[in-house]
Formats: C-alpha cells, sequence, structure tokens
C-alpha cells in the first residue's frame, strides 16, 4: 500500500485483516513509525484494534522504502493524497505521479498497480504511459483503477464490507490481468456478494468523482430549500423526512445546516469542475459551482446570525464554538465548516472559544489564533452566543439548564440542526437554526 493517510493506513490494515499480508509505505517516517507501533495517528474508531491485531499475527508490517515495496509485493495499491492545487481548483497530482516514479523503476517481473486515489479522468492512462518508459526490460506494470468509497469514521467497516468494488482496467492492454488479480484480492467480499463492477479506466475513474458530486448535490439542494425555509416560515428537518421517504429520493445526506466540509467533496467538486473545463465541457458542470457557493454561503450565513445575534457587532463578544472536526468521529479539520466559521468570527473581533471531543491539536495547530477549551463547559462559561458547529453525541445531548448556568446570554445557533427546540425553549434559550421555523 503506498501512500499510508486516512485511505492507505485504513486499506493497509483491512487487507491483513482479510487474510493478506500487507505492507503499508509512506514518506512520512514519523506516520510510519506511528504505524509500526500500532499507532494510528488520526482518530478513526475500530482501526486501532485491527491495525493491532494484524501487526501482532504478523502480516502487516511498515516502511519507508520503496525498495522494500518493490521486493515485498506484486499487487501495490496507490492511496496518496490529491488535494486541491495552490493555483487553482485542479487537484494536485505531484504524490501520485511520484509513486509511479519511484516505484516502477524498482520492480522486477509482472506487477498490477491499482489506483486508489481520486484522480481526474484520463490520469490512469498517463500514468500507464509513464510506467512503460520507466518499466525494466522483461518486467511489467499494469495499472488499473480501483476507487475508494469510504467514509471517514466508518472507515473500517467500509474497507471490510464495501457496497460495491470497480475496476476500471486498461481495455486496450492484451494480457490484462487486472481483473483477475482483483477477483483474488477482494473474494471475500465478492463470496459475500458484493457488487463487483468491472469497467475502463475512464469509467472507473469518473464513478468516484461522479459519487461525490452526487453527494455533495444532494446537500446543498437541502440546504437551498432551506434558505426558503428560513424566509417562509417552513421547517427543513420535517421537510427533509418528507422528502426521503420517497425511494427515489432516499433519506441520507439531506441533513441540512452548516454544510460539507473535509478532505473531498469540496475539493473533488472543484477538481471535476477544473477538468471538465479543460476537456472542454465546462458547461456540464456548471451547477457545481453552485453547489460549492449554496454550500459556502450556509458559513456566512452562521456568522451573520452570530453577528446578529450579538446584537449587529461581533467586536469583543464571546462565542463558544461548539466542534471543530468536519464532521463528528472524526477529528479531521480539513475544511471545516465550523473552524471557518469561528475563524471568520475571530476576525472580525470575536473572542472565539472552540472545544472537540477529539480535533483538538489539529484545530490549535492549524488556528493558533483562536482559543481552545478543555471541555465544552469551559467552553460555554461567559459566552454571549453559542454556535453548535459539529454534530457530536455529548453536544447534541447538552443540557440546556445546566448549559443556561456557564453561559453570560442564552443564545444558541444550532448550526447543524440537531438540537430539541422545545426542550432549549423551554429552559429560556433564544435558539436560532439554520432552515427551522
Ligand atoms: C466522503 C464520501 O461520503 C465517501 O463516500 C468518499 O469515499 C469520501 O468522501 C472520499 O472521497 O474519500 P467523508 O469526507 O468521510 O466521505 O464525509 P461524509 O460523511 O461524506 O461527509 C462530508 C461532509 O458533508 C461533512 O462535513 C458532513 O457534515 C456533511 N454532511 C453530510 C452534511 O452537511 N449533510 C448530510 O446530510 C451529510
Amino acid at each position: 500500500m503506498l501512500g499510508t493517510g486516512y485511505l492507505g493506513a485504513t486499506h493497509a490494515a483491512c487487507m491483513a485483516e482479510l487474510g493478506h499480508n500487507a505492507l503499508g509505505v509512506d514518506v512520512d517516517a514519523k506516520k510510519i513509525e506511528e504505524l509500526s507501533q500500532g499507532r494510528v495517528p488520526f482518530h478513526e474508531p475500530g482501526l486501532p484494534e485491527v491495525l493491532s491485531r494484524n501487526i501482532e499475527a504478523g502480516r502487516l508490517s511498515f516502511s519507508t522504502s520503496y525498495e522494500d515495496a518493490a521486493k515485498f509485493a506484486t499487487v501495490h495499491f496507490l492511496g496518496v493524497g490529491t488535494p486541491q492545487s495552490k493555483d487553482g481548483l485542479g487537484a494536485d497530482l505531484s504524490y501520485v505521479y511520484s509513486v509511479i516514479e519511484n516505484l516502477v523503476p524498482l520492480l522486477e517481473g509482472d506487477h498490477l498497480i491499482l489506483g486508489k486515489s481520486t484522480v481526474p479522468v484520463g490520469t490512469a492512462e498517463k500514468l500507464q504511459e509513464l510506467a512503460d518508459s520507466l518499466t525494466k526490460p522483461g518486467s511489467s506494470v499494469e495499472i488499473a483503477w480501483n476507487p475508494e468509497f469510504l467514509r471517514e469514521g466508518f472507515a473500517v467497516k467500509d474497507t471490510l464490507t464495501p457496497d460495491r468494488i470497480v475496476v476500471g482496467v486498461n481495455t486496450h492492454r492484451e494480457h490484462s490481468k487486472a481483473e483477475d488479480v482483483s477477483r483474488e484480492v477482494y473474494a471475500k467480499a465478492i463470496a459475500n456478494d458484493t457488487p463487483f463492477i468491472v469497467t475502463n479506466l475512464p469509467t472507473a475513474e469518473l464513478v468516484k468523482v461522479a459519487a461525490n458530486a452526487f453527494l455533495a448535490t444532494k446537500i446543498s439542494f437541502i440546504n437551498a430549500v432551506s434558505e426558503v425555509c428560513e424566509v417562509a416560515g417552513a421547517d427543513i428537518t420535517q421537510l427533509a423526512e418528507a422528502i426521503g421517504k420517497d425511494d427515489r429520493i432516499g433519506p441520507k445526506f439531506l441533513r441540512a445546516g452548516l454544510g460539507f466540509g473535509g478532505g473531498c467533496l469540496p475539493k473533488d467538486i472543484r477538481a471535476f469542475i477544473a477538468h471538465a473545463e479543460e476537456l472542454g465541457v465546462g458547461q456540464a458542470l456548471n451547477f457545481l459551482r453552485e453547489v460549492d457557493d449554496v454550500n459556502l454561503r450556509r458559513r456566512q450565513r452562521v456568522v451573520d446570525l452570530a453577528r446578529s445575534t450579538a446584537g449587529g457587532n461581533l467586536e469583543g463578544r464571546k462565542v463558544a464554538m461548539l466542534g471543530a472536526a468536519f464532521k463528528p468521529d472524526s477529528d479531521d479539520i480539513r475544511d471545516s465548516p465550523a473552524l471557518e466559521v469561528a475563524a471568520h468570527m475571530a476576525s472580525e473581533g470575536a473572542q472565539v472559544t472552540v472545544f472537540d471531543p477529539y480535533a483538538m491539536k489539529n484545530a490549535q495547530q492549524k488556528f493558533p489564533e483562536l482559543s481552545y477549551a478543555e471541555n465544552t463547559a469551559d467552553a460555554l462559561r461567559g459566552a454571549d452566543v453559542v454556535v453548535l458547529g459539529t454534530e457530536w453525541k455529548e453536544f447534541k445531548e447538552l443540557d440546556p439548564q445546566a448549559a443556561a448556568k456557564l453561559v453570560n446570554q442564552r443564545n444558541m445557533i444550532d448550526a447543524r440542526n440537531v438540537l430539541p427546540l422545545d426542550k432549549w425553549r423551554d429552559a429560556e434559550w433564544t435558539v436560532i437554526s439554520l432552515g427551522r421555523a
């Protein structure tokens, strides 16, 4: 497994859990050191147990050496990051190219590289050309694409029992082994009737971005309707429940609120837009710009609500931000809506105190200008406005009576639409939520 970030560390550990011998390789020596000792460098429920169990069983190890990877395996998964590039909307593919440049010249015999990273359509074909130019005489390296659909917080379950496996193979290649080898690797899941979809390379690459674009669109759809609910006096949570009963629509990903963040949805839709433009079909994905705009508007809306709740000016006002992770059960703060709102309010002069059950260290590193509390009660103490920015269980279950004793003023902005409004209003809180009357 080349790359041991969120995806790679989970995939390596789960491949070992399925009975394979796995080696995780990364250029980050600190990460490899931690993983080797059975420590997961991020918060993911269930992963520490799978990691330690398989290290102890001798099926899983880690290394910083590509030589080790070349000698260890004939099947290589590529799972390095493809972040948004610094100078535009597109994806930065430098880590992906670097894996091929470093690994392929070392390979002897017949090898298969299964790409898992989210890449623009056409990348796998270019990587195959590059690999062909670097392959040792007498050896062969085939590149296929096997996108990953795991969700943070459910990464182990999604990897061990995925809802589908997609493998894109190069249809022009003679003697392609990609399908047969993938069937062996995923034999257990296939035996359990997991749909196994074999397709060409561009389709596999597009399946991944299309899935994330659809999810993002679904969230922005409900958030756009929630903007209308706010002025019309309607309730977005009841509306979502009602439309979700139609199984053509479905209830999932219809939670209105502060919108989507994280390391995937925002950058994937932007990369999709940018690449469609390069391909000359930019118009087809113009709606995704609106999806992005609706999403970012929610963050601005929460800042505006906090300001008006504070009497029109945030200067010197105390704000408690409950949540820093981009979603609960994760310590990932990449493009976190809660933190962006916190930073924005601080830039307007508010004294913002943040608390998150797991993401404090990451948040402090990225936003040292914010204050951080030891626990929820500390964050609430003396607050003029409270913002619920990430729907952790402990925030959803907060006791409004107890919270009332800590704050300066009982103002709650429920930016995730998760609080029982009646209970909070009975305790004489002013609760503002996004799209609920
Ligand atoms: C997402 C996809 O769900 C995975 O299938 C995909 O594999 C992954 O990206 C990836 O590309 O690697 P993830 O980023 O872990 O997974 O998070 P999601 O559970 O999709 O949530 C994304 C964001 O949407 C979060 O900020 C969440 O709070 C928000 N969200 C989600 C809503 O605002 N409303 C909803 O109804 C659902």
